[in-house]
């Protein structure tokens, strides 16, 4: 008889050992404790044992009762608390995470103006494309029309990449900071699929001497349209209504002749100083931004020139395209009225605190 309680207790520990769930022990607890009990069984055995024999056994079978019914409990609690654990797990929050991005809840001036950019030229149906920082000078200035010695290399000074990784590359495949968006141009022309609608928000680098509208490093926009026979008009009318979307509806433009290695022919285009226009009587003469006349340089333009096109493997005689750069820095100050675009990178949180 106590081989045979004993056969039950081994039996029991086993099942238990291998029970995870609620529903598994209610089934265990009514296996042994229940109606139809185990141990129900035993105890009519011992009803036919000898007085003496009950007296060892009758003990033994409450011991081992007990015993279950203590190790169902506890196994119940053990369940219960690995419920809550996988609960925590599951649904844990951190709660310094909020926290520690407070300070980020403003957006920059120029990522403000970016967007707002890249929305009135989604809104005309234009791609938002990218390219790298760190571009080769191929792209940056040869198949841009502006050959090695090339005076035009000057206006677009740059920082090399070390000459350690420069040094086995052809002349053409160095590495340098990209000093403006246009290569991304070329990117998209040699990908061959035309017509080609895409504007290219980046940041540039340039090797400058800093003031109000220069610094070593800032935010363009370039912009390029190839198709049949598209002209001029096409630029001007683009523009004039990015321009007074972004800006306001009595914003002017003022376009004057230059020269532009990949444009031809090439126009630098004036936007009416929308700090004078607002505030006539205050800056005048002294405004950092068109020092009183009454225009600021923001954006070079027009189309794209028979060389560039034909580089990149797009027959001239059939297409032909316009593209402009602008200093979205610039147009930012602009938009803000702030009267130094310099500021903009001098992590002043009191100006951003105020977008
Ligand atoms: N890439 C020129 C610069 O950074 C700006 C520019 C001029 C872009 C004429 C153009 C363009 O797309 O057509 O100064």
């Amino acid at each position: 008889m106590k081989e045979k309680l004993n056969n039950l207790k081994i039996e029991f520990i086993e099942r238990l050992a291998i029970i995870s769930n609620q529903d598994d022990l209610e089934i265990l607890n009514k296996d042994y404790l229940g109606k139809a009990w185990k141990l129900q069984e035993i105890l009519k055995w011992i009803k036919d044992l000898s007085n003496d024999d009950k007296k060892i056994i009758w003990p033994e079978a409450n011991k081992l009762r007990d015993f279950i019914s203590e190790e169902i409990e506890k196994k119940g609690l053990e369940i219960e608390e690995q419920r809550y654990a996988n609960i925590e797990e599951l649904e844990k929050i951190d709660v310094s995470w909020e926290y520690t991005n407070i300070p980020l809840w403003h957006k920059h001036p120029i990522s403000i103006t970016s967007n707002l950019l890249e929305e009135i030229f989604i809104s005309m149906w234009f791609k938002v494309e990218d390219g790298p920082q760190v571009e080769n000078e191929r792209l940056n200035f040869d198949m841009l029309n502006i050959p090695d010695n090339h005076p035009a290399r000057d206006v677009w000074d740059t920082f090399w990449i070390s000459d350690e990784i420069n040094k086995d590359k052809a002349p053409w495949e160095k590495v340098l900071l990209r000093t403006h968006t246009s290569p991304v141009q070329v990117r998209e022309m040699l990908k061959w699929k035309l017509p080609i609608k895409i504007i290219v928000p980046g940041r540039v680098f340039r090797y400058e001497q800093e003031d109000a509208r220069h610094t070593c490093n800032f935010y363009q926009l370039e912009w390029l349209v190839i198709w049949e026979k598209v002209t001029f008009w096409d630029l001007k009318w683009t523009l004039e209504t990015a321009m007074k979307k972004l800006l306001w509806e009595k914003t002017n433009l003022r376009f004057r002749p230059s020269i532009f290695p990949f444009t031809e022919p090439s126009a630098e285009i004036d936007v009416s100083c929308q700090i004078c226009a607002w505030t006539w009587e205050k800056n005048g003469k002294n405004c950092s931004m068109c020092s009183g006349s009454w225009f600021v340089e923001l954006l070079w333009a027009w189309m794209v020139h028979p060389k560039v096109l034909s580089w990149a493997g797009i027959d001239p005689e059939i297409y032909s395209g316009f593209a402009f750069g602008m200093w979205i820095d610039r147009i930012a100050a602009q938009r803000f009225w702030v009267n130094s675009s310099r500021m903009f990178y001098q992590s002043k949180l009191k100006l951003n605190e105020q977008f």
